[in-house]
């Protein structure tokens, strides 16, 4: 009898232990958000979340109103959905909420790279001082030149390059995007042409990868998948290994200093290598998509075409891309575009959509809007998606979901910085770059070259959709937040380069 009382003992741990684990015990404390366990143990409402975030999140907040907390594969989440409640979450005053904790884990997951001490604060000053200001200035000269050399090859267009040709619209603005992006930032060998045909290989692996990557996050892959995802893993640390460093020239001063930092801080080159492919996926992931959708928009509204292709012509003037020669263009005349802003502000509305997350430290109250107070509780995930509450909110966006290509123009057709939401004058009326601590560093870089690409576009070719009446696709429900959203299917197009005049 006496032995059976630690065996019924070490039981009863173990069954609290497992029911801890699955989430059953946790129960609403005063003053926290509303809590939402779902009906599975442990996975909560991580099928529904998963299958379709944005309804999900729209039918928990019809539910729950503007706070609530998820349960998710075992982890809280707490939502926070009214914009005007998002200052002190993204200013974090008191420090409470992090950011790296998280990053951390998943980029060791998704790129092998184990962070070291230091190296976020490191990537974000590399990025100021090389990505924004003079820095920027210099890159963007070198992302014009690789933008030509992707559009028009190493030797010139093609004696048929006048002639029409068919291709998918998505397909053709990622590929050029990223061989364009990865050549200006990862810099190329001295033989241009054959630079180009292993940045096109590289692309056809980096859509392999993206594919999988939001069920890879989710550690939703199946067995084939996991061993495609560790092939993949393994030829970008292969291919963008610094040992190949010393061949190239043209490596960007941002990518060469962020190298040198973990050099200094004695981290081995393989680990280097890995760094760059989070670089790469960071750099490369996104302005694709958002140019296609660019590129779409205006195909689909000639009136926003019009007054784009008026704009450029302007600024423009007699410039003219040619195959192997330096385009004669001044770059800060990108800064006197506001039709073009514009466009790329609405696109990116409609376009992107980021989730914000942060790790609560410590238990602390958050002030919302209305003046109500919530308790968040440690070791809890608070996470803001703006797509929903702030791009798609109709009191702040009126008639959200349509594409105005002149909605960030003031009358006089400067900048409009002006929205409101219930009256109050709202800070955050867009968020497609994040914000805070985690706000995107390329931000600069990722504008100028997306309006970079449309211009050359709209300037130099003649573009039209094959099914004129083809509706905008609708979008891939797993990519909702990953950052720019993709389209559920191709989106058939044509276009020749227009002759000088
Ligand atoms: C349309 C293009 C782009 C979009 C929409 C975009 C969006 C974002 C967002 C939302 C984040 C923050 C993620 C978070 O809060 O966890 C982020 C982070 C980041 N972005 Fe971008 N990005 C774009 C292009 C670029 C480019 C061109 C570069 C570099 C050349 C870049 C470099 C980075 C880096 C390094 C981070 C991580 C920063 C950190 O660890 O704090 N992005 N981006």
């Amino acid at each position: 009898m006496v032995l059976w009382g630690p065996v019924l003992g070490a039981l009863l741990v173990a069954i609290v232990g497992c029911m801890w684990l699955l989430g059953m015990l946790r129960q609403r404390r005063p003053r926290e958000p509303p809590l939402d366990k779902g009906s599975i143990p442990w996975l909560g409402h991580a099928m529904a979340f998963r299958k379709n975030m944005f309804e999900f999140l729209k039918h928990m907040r019809a539910k729950h109103g503007e706070i609530f907390t998820v349960q998710l594969g075992g982890q809280y989440f707490t939502f926070v959905m009214d914009p005007l409640s998002f200052g002190p979450i993204l200013k974090d005053a008191q420090r409470k909420l992090d950011f790296v904790e998280y990053a951390e884990k998943l980029v060791l997951k998704v790129f092998g790279y184990r962070s070291v001490q230091g190296d976020y604060r490191m990537i974000h000053s590399a990025s100021t001082k090389h990505l924004m200001g003079d820095g920027l200035e210099e890159l963007n000269r070198a992302m014009l030149d690789s933008l030509s050399l992707a559009m028009l090859g190493s030797t010139g267009p093609s004696p048929d390059a006048s002639c029409w040709h068919e291709d998918g619209l998505f397909r053709f603005c990622y590929n050029i995007l990223f061989k364009a992006g990865y050549l200006s930032l990862f810099g190329y060998t001295k033989d241009k042409k054959q630079e180009l045909l292993q940045a096109e290989e590289l692309f056809v692996e980096f859509r392999k990868f993206d594919r999988l990557f939001p069920r890879f996050v989710y550690s939703l892959l199946g067995p084939r998948e996991w061993l495609e995802v560790g092939r993949l893993q393994r030829l970008f640390h292969k291919a963008l290994s610094v040992e190949h460093n010393l061949e190239k020239c043209g490596i960007s001063n941002w990518i060469t200093y962020m190298l040198q930092f973990l050099r200094e801080q004695g981290v081995v080159p393989a680990m280097q290598d890995k760094f760059n492919f989070m670089m790469l996926w960071a750099s490369q992931g996104n302005t694709g998509p958002t140019s296609f959708w660019a590129l779409l928009f205006l195909l689909k509204h000639p009136e926003a075409m019009r007054a784009v292709r008026e704009e450029a012509t302007q600024v423009l003037g007699e410039a003219r891309l040619e195959a192997g020669k330096s385009f004669d263009f001044n770059i800060s005349a990108l800064h006197q575009m506001p039709v073009l802003d514009s466009v790329m502000e609405e696109t990116l509305r409609l376009g992107a959509a980021p989730t914000l997350l942060r790790v609560v430290n410590n238990d602390h109250i958050l002030k919302m809007s209305n003046g109500q107070d919530y308790l968040l509780r440690s070791g809890d995930i608070l996470a803001l998606f703006p797509y929903l509450s702030v791009h798609m909110d109709p009191d702040i966006h009126p008639e959200p979901t349509t594409f105005k290509y002149d909605r960030f123009l003031t009358p006089s057709g400067s900048r409009k910085v002006d929205f409101y939401k219930a009256g109050k004058k709202i800070h955050h009326y867009t968020m497609p770059w994040g914000s805070g601590v985690s706000i995107c560093p390329g931000r600069f870089l990722a504008l100028s070259e997306m309006k970079l690409f449309v211009l050359l576009m709209v300037t130099h070719f003649d573009l039209e959709l094959v099914d004129p009446d083809t509706p905008v696709p609708p979008v891939d429900p797993q990519r909702w937040g990953f950052g720019t959203t993709q389209p559920s299917h191709e989106v058939r197009f044509r276009y020749r380069l227009r002759p000088a005049e």
